[in-house]
Parts: C-alpha cells; sequence; structure tokens
C-alpha cells in the first residue's frame, strides 16, 4: 500500500434517499389496485347498511346495497371481490351453503350479470351456516372432515351454477381441494378456480369478523383444524399438499405477522401467494387511529407495502376501498 492510495469511499446510502422523485426512481416494491381483493359481507334483505361495531368503514349490505358497494369500487380501479354470506337460516351441518337461492348464489346471480368485468371470490366454509359455528359437520364433539370436504363439492358446485369464477375454501379440512376439483370438473366447472386458504393459523385476530358474520363458535376453537401459530414448515407441507391437489393459488393468513411464511411460499412455490389482511389487522390500525395513537394512513400503507414486499403477489384487505381512494387523492 502506498501513500498515494485513494481512502477507502465512505458510502452514503442516504443518497438514494435524498428527494421523492430519488427515492421513488429506487423503491423496491410496488403494487396496483388489481392486486387487492375487497371482502364483502351479504345480508338478506332490502336496502340495508350495517356497519360492523369492531370494524369502522366495514358493513353489511344487502345484495342491492352491495351492488352499488362494488360500482363504486369498480369505478375506483378495484377488480376483485371476496363474497361472505351472512344467512339467516342454520343448521348443524350448514346446509343453506348450497342452496341455489342461497344469499351468496342470488348475490352472485345479479354480480356477474351487473359487473362482468370484475372477478368475483367467493369463501367455501361452513362456519356461517352452521347453528354451533364451526366449519363442518360435526361428530364426535369434532369437526369431521371427510363428510365436510363431500359438502364443499356440493357448495362449489351451487356456487358455479350462480356464475362465481374463484373458490376460496377456508376450513382447513384435509383434501379439501382435491375434493372440490373433482366436484367441479365432474360437473363441467373446470373453469372455476381455487384459491385455497392453504396456510391459515388459528389466531387471534379473527374476532372482529367472527362478530361480522356471527361465526363464534358455539362451544371449543378452530386449534383442531387451523394452523399452530408456532409452526413454520408444517406451512411448506400445507401448500405443497394444495398445490398438489390441483389449487391454483394458494393464501397465507393472517398476514402482517406471518410474513416469514409469506416468503417461504413465495420462495418455495410457483402459484400465485395471496395474503389476507384480517380483520383484527384491520381493527388494531382503526382504533389506534382514532385514538390518535399511530398515523391510520401511514400504517395502512405500510402494512400493505409490507405484504406486497414479503412476497405477496395479491392481498385481501379490508382497506381496498379506502386505499384506492387514498390513491385518488
Ligand atoms: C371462516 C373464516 C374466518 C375468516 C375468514 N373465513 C374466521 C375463522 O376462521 O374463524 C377470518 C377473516 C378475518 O378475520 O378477516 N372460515
Ligand atoms: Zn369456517
Amino acid at each position: 500500500m502506498s501513500d498515494h492510495d485513494a481512502p477507502a469511499p465512505f458510502i452514503r446510502p442516504r443518497r438514494n434517499r435524498r428527494s421523492q422523485a430519488i427515492r421513488d426512481m429506487v423503491a423496491e416494491t410496488h403494487f396496483d389496485l388489481a392486486q387487492l381483493i375487497m371482502p364483502l359481507f351479504i345480508i338478506p334483505g332490502e336496502g340495508l347498511r350495517k356497519e360492523i361495531p369492531s370494524m369502522p368503514g366495514i358493513y353489511q349490505r344487502s345484495i342491492d346495497e352491495s351492488a352499488r358497494e362494488v360500482a363504486k369500487c369498480l369505478e375506483l380501479g378495484l377488480t376483485s371481490y371476496l363474497l361472505f354470506g351472512v344467512p339467516t337460516y342454520k343448521d348443524a351441518e350448514g346446509s343453506a351453503a348450497w342452496q341455489d337461492d342461497g344469499i351468496i348464489q342470488l348475490a352472485l346471480q345479479r354480480f356477474t350479470k351487473d359487473f362482468p368485468e370484475a372477478h368475483f371470490i367467493a369463501d367455501l366454509c361452513f362456519c356461517e351456516y352452521t347453528d354451533h359455528g364451526h366449519c363442518g359437520v360435526i361428530v364426535n364433539d369434532g369437526v369431521d372432515n371427510d363428510q365436510t370436504i363431500l359438502n364443499l363439492g356440493r357448495q362449489a358446485i351451487s356456487l358455479a351454477q350462480a356464475g362465481v369464477h374463484t373458490v376460496a375454501p377456508s376450513g382447513m379440512m384435509d383434501g379439501m381441494v382435491a375434493a372440490i376439483r373433482g366436484a367441479l370438473d365432474e360437473a363441467d366447472f373446470s373453469e372455476v378456480a381455487i384459491l385455497s386458504y392453504a396456510v391459515k393459523y388459528a389466531s387471534a385476530l379473527y374476532g372482529p369478523f367472527r362478530e361480522a358474520v356471527d361465526c363464534t363458535p358455539s362451544f371449543g376453537d378452530r386449534r383442531g383444524y387451523q394452523m399452530d401459530p408456532r409452526n413454520r414448515s408444517e406451512a411448506i407441507l400445507e401448500a405443497g399438499l394444495d398445490m398438489d391437489e390441483g389449487a391454483d393459488m394458494v393464501m397465507v393468513k393472517p398476514a402482517g405477522m406471518y410474513l416469514d411464511i409469506i416468503s417461504d411460499l413465495k420462495c418455495n412455490f410457483p402459484l400465485p401467494v395471496v395474503a389476507y389482511q384480517v380483520s383484527g389487522e384491520y381493527s388494531m390500525i382503526k382504533a389506534a387511529s382514532e385514538n390518535g395513537w399511530l398515523d391510520g394512513q401511514q400504517l395502512m400503507v405500510e402494512s400493505l407495502t409490507a405484504l406486497f414486499r414479503a412476497g405477496a403477489d395479491a392481498v385481501i384487505t379490508y382497506f381496498a376501498r379506502e386505499l384506492a381512494e387514498y390513491r385518488r387523492q
């Protein structure tokens, strides 16, 4: 080393953060409104719009009011919708889930006619439709896997007849994707896609949702079928099984506390990875924001950005409409 050598360069990463223009130029994460999926809670009746107390800004709506909401959201640039039904009739099996005049079936008949450009996803599960609130048929105090997946096939066919584009089984039953794929194909609905809730954890973050659709289990909990939050490798197992059974997309749920899992799936599978920013994640941000403790708008953007940075290809979020409006400003 001679005395004339230049000093080692002093690396200043701050140069790339100097102005908004530079920051925007080098930003590594971007997302489009087409990648956001807006959940809708649909109730029987007409002209109804009821705010969910623990989810400010989110409503249960009758079919006509939901149609108005979809029209508004489409205008804002949102193209995908996830439908949940809140039926009046409940029984032990959840049979209202596969009636041709069921709440989601009626909604789909109308929406697919009125909004041919939109993509409609229907949640496939029974907890909203069972009188005990569990995600399937109860046998000996537990959800019977194999009877439940037969019913999932029935529900999928009935929704396909009503025009659904994608079904999203959320009950975490073993073999559910294969059963649904088989049932759909046999009924000539091979074009209907399956977005599997492949990796769904038994989380405390679903509380507000259970209030929104009235599906709190009347006994026990969902830990016998949803995943243990302590497990990471098991997510690979679950997603792999669903891919082999014919899933078109796999979901991780909840989202923000499970970024490692989103990243794992993105790195290990060629399928699109969808993250579900669940009700509790939304409620926490809203509550802190209403208290003046955190900036809700900034957190909305930051929380969604983090999911895309981790590797999500699309995100289900109660913020979809608010984010679309924010981008309009
Ligand atoms: C039911 C279902 C749940 C959610 C979506 N489908 C709740 C649960 O498993 O208890 C949660 C969604 C949310 O919290 O936003 N199968
Ligand atoms: Zn369920």
